[in-house]
């Protein structure tokens, strides 16, 4: 069975909608071989990586760039996860009040150090809270676990 891993930071109620979502999409029943791992950043580590096969990661954006949480999570997994995880099929949203292109920047080249492929287009959930963003989760989340079920990604 493959595994998807949900790393997504939710310090507040609308990003816990969010978070929510992600899981929501991911373990949509018409979807029964991927197994669905949802971790807050600060739970998850190295481990977690290794043991997935494709990540999808949410944050917040916070004075212009990713959570601490997200950032802090990247510290402890970096280089524990390089050589082994090349290629790691991979996908992103993020809150931001009003931008979110700092931390996109900043996710972006990451993921680019690490050599993972974006499975998907980073999505960018700014400016005022709409019920919408959980749709567009739900939808992100769906398509990688799909994909994944389909040996597509
Ligand atoms: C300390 C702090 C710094 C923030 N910095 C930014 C920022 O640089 N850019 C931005 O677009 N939003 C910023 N925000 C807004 C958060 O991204 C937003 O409040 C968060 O994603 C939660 O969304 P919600 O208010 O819909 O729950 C900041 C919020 C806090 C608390």
């Amino acid at each position: 069975m493959k595994r998807l891993l949900i790393i997504a930071h939710a310090p507040s109620s609308n990003t816990l909608k969010l978070r929510q979502a992600a899981e929501r999409g991911a373990r949509h029943p018409d979807i029964d071989g991927v197994d669905v791992l949802i971790k807050a950043p600060l739970d998850a580590g190295p481990k977690d990586l290794l043991n997935c096969d494709a990540v999808l990661m949410g944050t917040t954006e916070n004075l212009g760039y990713m959570s601490g949480a997200l950032k802090d999570f990247f510290d402890r997994s970096y280089y524990a996860v390089l050589e082994e995880k090349q290629g790691l099929p991979c996908a992103l949203y993020i809150r931001a009040g009003l931008d979110g292109t700092g931390t996109r920047r900043a996710v972006e080249s990451i993921v680019s150090g690490l050599a993972w492929s974006w499975a998907q287009e980073p999505l960018t959930l700014h400016g005022e809270w709409q019920d919408a963003f959980c749709d567009q989760v739900e939808e992100l989340a769906q398509t990688m676990a799909a994909s994944l079920e389909a040996g597509i990604i």
